[in-house]
C-alpha cells in the first residue's frame, strides 16, 4: 500500500504512514524490507557475488574490562556535538536508503537492486560506526535528558546491529 503512493508524496509523509511516526528511526524500516533485503543477499550468494556481510557484523576488540572501563566520556558538550552529527548523517543515509527502496520496489532491475544493496549496507555502516563511538560516552549524570535519550538509543543501535549470537553473551 505505501508503495503504491508513488513518488508525488514527500517521504517523510510516507515514513509516517509506514512507522506510525516521522522521525528518524531506522528498525521499522528495515524491518519491513527485511525480505527484500535477504532476497538480495540470497540471489548474490548464489551469483558468487562478495557481500560486505561480515564486515557488517564487524565489531572491534573492546578494551578490557568494558564498559566499566573508567576512560568512558562524561562531557557533556562533546556529547552534544556528537548526537548533532550524529541525526545529520543519519537523515542523509536514509533518505538516500528509502529513495533507493523505492527505485528498486517500482522498478525492479540489477542496478536498482543493487544500489539498494549498498545503501541498505550503508545504513548499516551508519549504525555501527556511531554505535560504536556512542559507547565510549557515559551518559549517567548529564543534564540535557535529549542528549541522553539520543546518546542511549544510539548505543542501542549498535548492539542491534550486533548479531544475535553476540548479543548472548
Ligand atoms: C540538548 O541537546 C540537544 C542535542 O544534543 C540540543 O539540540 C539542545 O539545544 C540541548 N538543549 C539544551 C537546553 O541545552
Ligand atoms: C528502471 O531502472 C533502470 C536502471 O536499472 C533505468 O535505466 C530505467 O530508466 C528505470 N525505469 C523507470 C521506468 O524508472
Ligand atoms: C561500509 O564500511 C566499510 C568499511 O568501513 C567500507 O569498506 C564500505 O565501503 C562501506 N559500505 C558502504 C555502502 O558505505
Amino acid at each position: 500500500e505505501v508503495l503504491r503512493v508513488g513518488s508525488s508524496r514527500p517521504w517523510q509523509e510516507v515514513l509516517q504512514d509506514l512507522t506510525g511516526s516521522n522521525t528518524l528511526d531506522a528498525r521499522p524500516l528495515l524491518d519491513y524490507f527485511q525480505p527484500v533485503s535477504q532476497w538480495l543477499q540470497e540471489q548474490n550468494q548464489r551469483h558468487g557475488e562478495v557481500l560486505g556481510w561480515p564486515e557488517y557484523q564487524w565489531r572491534p576488540p573492546l578494551p578490557d574490562g568494558y564498559p566499566e572501563g573508567i576512560d568512558l566520556v562524561t562531557d557533556e558538550a562533546e556529547a552534544g556535538a556528537f548526537v548533532e552529527e550524529y541525526d545529520r548523517v543519519y537523515q542523509v543515509v536514509l533518505n538516500e536508503y528509502v529513495e533507493a527502496s523505492w527505485n528498486h520496489n517500482t522498478n525492479i532491475t540489477s542496478e536498482t537492486s543493487r544500489i539498494l544493496l549498498q545503501k541498505h549496507m550503508q545504513m548499516a555502516n551508519h549504525s555501527l560506526k556511531y554505535g560504536l563511538r556512542a559507547r565510549r560516552f557515559d551518559v549517567t549524570h548529564f543534564q540535557n535528558t535529549t542528549t541522553k535519550r539520543i546518546m542511549r538509543k544510539v548505543q542501542d543501535l549498535e548492539h542491534a546491529a550486533l548479531a544475535p549470537e553476540e548479543l548472548e553473551e
